[in-house]
């Protein structure tokens, strides 16, 4: 997740804003949330022993998918961010909407 850390970083200050960075790093992670969704075949909750990807995923692929399309969407908003006070809604709404609305339903705690 190295292209969503700087943002969080540029968010809370740590950072100095840079619209090509957020440009780049975005369409980054839209791009890699499009090669993940295809990660997800039915049937392969048997194969890896150490995913933390919940069976549900098979289950409730509609939802997944809507997930994944969603949190694309964000990521594609975000890298159109030219100015550092739209910055945080953004990483935000990316984070809650896309990130963060998978891994809470979709992903196993750490063990
Ligand atoms: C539609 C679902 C979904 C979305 C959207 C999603 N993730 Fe995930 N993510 C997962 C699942 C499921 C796993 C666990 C995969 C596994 O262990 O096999 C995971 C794992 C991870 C991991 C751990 C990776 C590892 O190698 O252990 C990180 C970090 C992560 N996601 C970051 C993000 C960030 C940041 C975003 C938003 C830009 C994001 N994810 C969006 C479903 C999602």
């Amino acid at each position: 997740m190295k292209n969503f850390k700087p943002l969080v970083g540029m968010v809370k200050g740590k950072i100095p804003f840079d619209a090509a960075v957020v440009q780049k790093n975005a369409a980054t992670i839209a791009a890699n949330l499009e090669k993940a969704r295809k990660l997800f075949p039915e049937g392969s909750e048997k194969g890896e022993k150490e995913s933390r990807a919940k069976p549900e995923i098979w289950l409730l692929e509609d939802e997944f998918q809507d997930i994944f399309k969603t949190a694309v969407q964000r990521a594609r908003a975000l890298s159109q961010v030219r100015e550092a006070k739209d910055l945080a809604p953004a990483v935000m709404a990316l984070g809650k909407d896309g990130c963060g609305a998978c891994h809470k339903k979709f992903r196993l705690p750490k063990k």
